[in-house]
């Protein structure tokens, strides 16, 4: 590790534990920590993930970072300090909530600072260095991990407050990407510790897309997915806030369904299923993606799903799933 990058980590640690002190015992954290509880967090799970707060005070961070001998430019790089144009450095999270962002190791090298009120993006990162890069890094995998190998499963997420509130539901096992969608190297992570992984993101459009983009990329690493129904209107933290733990584990996480179950799902949403022409698209790409289906029988399944929902031989699906075989030379 370079001298740099070792003053990076030491920064980001002193901070972790500043944030998180003032979170939970002083009167500058407090709002942070109102925050917190007000969002169903317990003290436990606010310990166990190291959550603070950034004091809303002028130039408190910048000022800390200096009295402890820190390069300024260095902070700025590091993603802790901000640069205007005219050159003059200021606190980066002032005002947020902490997040502190782990590698593999458990050491802090970047903040997911999200705002309390509505001034500035809900969420706000450290920039990007040699540390810290989005693409690379799955929120919260260095606790995960023994979790995901003791279930064979690993649940990916869309945001840090879904990871954090299913883990105090005692979903352990999982992760998420930093607001970005999954990358190839991600994938390849996740792969190398665990063969299934349950997509659990939000239920709206945004989400189901990401969901169906993460699906295609894990397939093409070699794990087999599997998809966590979501209410439309709600992510898996609303969920368990609404809901409880147990009643997230027993109607989202355990009834997953297959990528095809989930894929009929997706599909019905891109078609307007009230009009015959649209109705044959739809049954169509889903008989294309059907044909992609290795095992016999959950073939059999879904096309029998479609018979009896659109009323049409299990022959003539059947035929034209064998067309559509050949056509791709399967
Ligand atoms: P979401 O948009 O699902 O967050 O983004 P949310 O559920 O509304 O957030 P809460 O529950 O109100 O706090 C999911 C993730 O995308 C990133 C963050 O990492 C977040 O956890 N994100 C979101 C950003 O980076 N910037 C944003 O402005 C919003
Ligand atoms: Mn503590
Ligand atoms: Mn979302
Ligand atoms: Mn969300
Ligand atoms: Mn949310």
């Amino acid at each position: 590790l370079s001298k740099e990058n070792q003053s990076i980590l030491s920064a980001y640690e002193w901070l972790t534990k500043l944030y998180h002190h003032l979170l939970r015992h002083t009167k500058d954290g407090k709002e942070g920590y109102t925050y917190l509880k007000e969002r169903g967090l317990d003290d436990d799970t606010i310990d166990t993930f190291q959550l603070g707060f950034a004091p809303n005070i002028k130039d408190f961070t910048t000022e800390f970072l200096e009295k402890k001998g820190f390069h300024q430019q260095l902070m700025v790089k590091a993603g802790l300090l901000s640069q205007k144009d005219d050159n003059s450095v200021s606190d980066r999270f002032s005002g947020r909530v902490i997040f502190p962002i782990r590698n593999h190791l458990g050491k802090t090298i970047a903040f997911n600072g999200r705002a309390i009120n509505e001034q500035g993006p809900k969420y706000l990162h450290s920039a990007e260095s040699e540390l810290f890069q989005k693409g690379r890094i799955l929120f919260n995998f260095d606790l995960a991990k023994k979790h995901i190998r003791k279930e064979s499963e690993a649940v990916l997420f869309e945001g840090s407050m879904d990871v954090i509130t299913a883990y105090q539901a005692g979903v352990k096992n999982g992760i998420a990407t930093l607001g970005t969608s999954l990358t190839e190297s991600q994938a390849k992570l996740l792969k190398r510790y665990v063969d299934t992984v349950i997509l659990c993101y939000d239920g709206d459009r945004a989400g189901m897309d990401a969901t169906y983009k993460a699906a295609v990329l894990l397939q093409k690493v070699g794990c087999y997915v599997k998809v966590a129904p979501m209410s439309d209107d709600m992510d898996p933290d609303s969920f368990v806030r609404k809901y409880g733990g147990e009643t997230f584990k027993e109607q989202v996480i355990k009834p997953s369904t297959t990528f095809m179950g989930f894929y009929m799902r997706y599909m019905k949403r891109n078609f307007n299923l009230s009009l015959e022409g649209d109705r044959i698209k739809y049954i169509e790409t889903v008989l294309k993606q059907a044909a992609l289906i290795e095992s016999p029988v959950e073939r059999e399944y879904y096309l029998k799903e479609l018979s009896n929902e659109y009323n049409i031989s299990m022959d003539t699906l059947t035929e034209e799933i064998r067309q559509f075989r050949q056509k791709s030379g399967t």
